[in-house]
């Protein structure tokens, strides 16, 4: 079936995600959030399953990423690791867990990493966390950065609108991905800035950057419900929809209800015991 990949079952690694960058092969990631969800992200042949803290918005409805706890990534994240065979499983630490310092981060980071059997964390943020990253990363944890939009900081930038744009915060970008690099990270996510500084980014590392709305990269990464079309409201320029499992949805429950108001499920010949 065309896009899925049969040709590597091996268990993916952080290291094996560093070894793709440097053999031009490109890493597909996707979120996912529950265990059925898991298996099939996993089957099709995605390379790294992220539990992004996006589940603060996309599972509980919230308007930001901030509310959601540690104990309810913890059980997002346990529900995709028993779900995941292939896979590198990353889980976002969320808003909270990491910004009060190195110890903190580290107590936070071994706790999510016992309880969830997740392969990595991401933590978003540069030279503001860079001690919480090295501090995580020391204790044998494997760190995923995030630079550009970074959602927990929502409440910083006023606007999900496009990162790095001025030449300042573009130098900071640079400098922030540079040093997560020499920190020790295996990946960053850069999200949505513009196409020739992540390019710069991409080139500059060698380390992979997996891109959400900052154009061509050596990975990319969506949030699951919003490439299957499930949220028919969210539809910023970089989203392209695989399917439309919001119309499939409906129209299938909507048969559902229709066949139960007319008795016509369940039948008495072959859904009845
Ligand atoms: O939380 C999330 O889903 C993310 C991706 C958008 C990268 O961080």
């Amino acid at each position: 079936m065309p896009g899925y990949l049969v040709e590597d079952t091996r268990k993916v690694t952080t290291k094996r995600l560093i070894e793709m960058k440097e053999q031009g092969k490109k890493i597909a990631m996707l979120t996912a959030y529950d265990y059925t969800t898991a298996t099939i992200v996993d089957g099709a042949g995605v390379d790294c399953i992220l539990i992004g803290d996006s589940a603060s918005n996309v599972m509980a409805g919230n308007l930001t990423t901030l509310p959601i706890t540690i104990d309810q990534m913890i059980y997002h994240a346990q529900s995709v690791v028993r779900g995941v065979n292939r896979a590198l499983v990353v889980c976002d630490m969320p808003f909270g867990s990491y910004q009060t310092g190195p110890t903190d981060a580290v107590r936070n980071a071994i706790r999510m990493m016992k309880e969830t059997g997740a392969d990595a964390l991401k933590l978003e943020g540069g030279v503001e966390i860079i001690d919480a990253i090295r501090a995580i990363i020391a204790a044998g944890i494997p760190v995923c950065g995030h630079l550009g939009l970074t959602p927990q900081s929502i409440n910083k930038f006023g606007t999900y609108a496009v990162r790095a744009k001025e030449e300042a915060e573009a130098q900071k970008l640079m400098d922030d991905a540079r040093l997560l690099e020499e920190a020790g990270c295996f990946a960053i996510v850069v999200e949505k800035v513009p196409a020739a500084l992540n390019q710069k980014v991409c080139s500059e590392l060698r380390i992979p950057v997996i891109g959400i709305g900052a154009g061509p990269s050596d990975g990319q990464v969506l949030v699951i419900d919003d490439m299957l079309g499930k949220n028919k409201g969210f539809s910023p320029k970089f989203l392209r929809r695989y399917a439309d499992l919001h119309t499939i949805m409906t129209d299938a429950i909507g048969q559902y209800v229709a066949d139960v108001k007319s008795a016509d499920f369940p039948n008495a010949e072959t859904e009845s015991y």
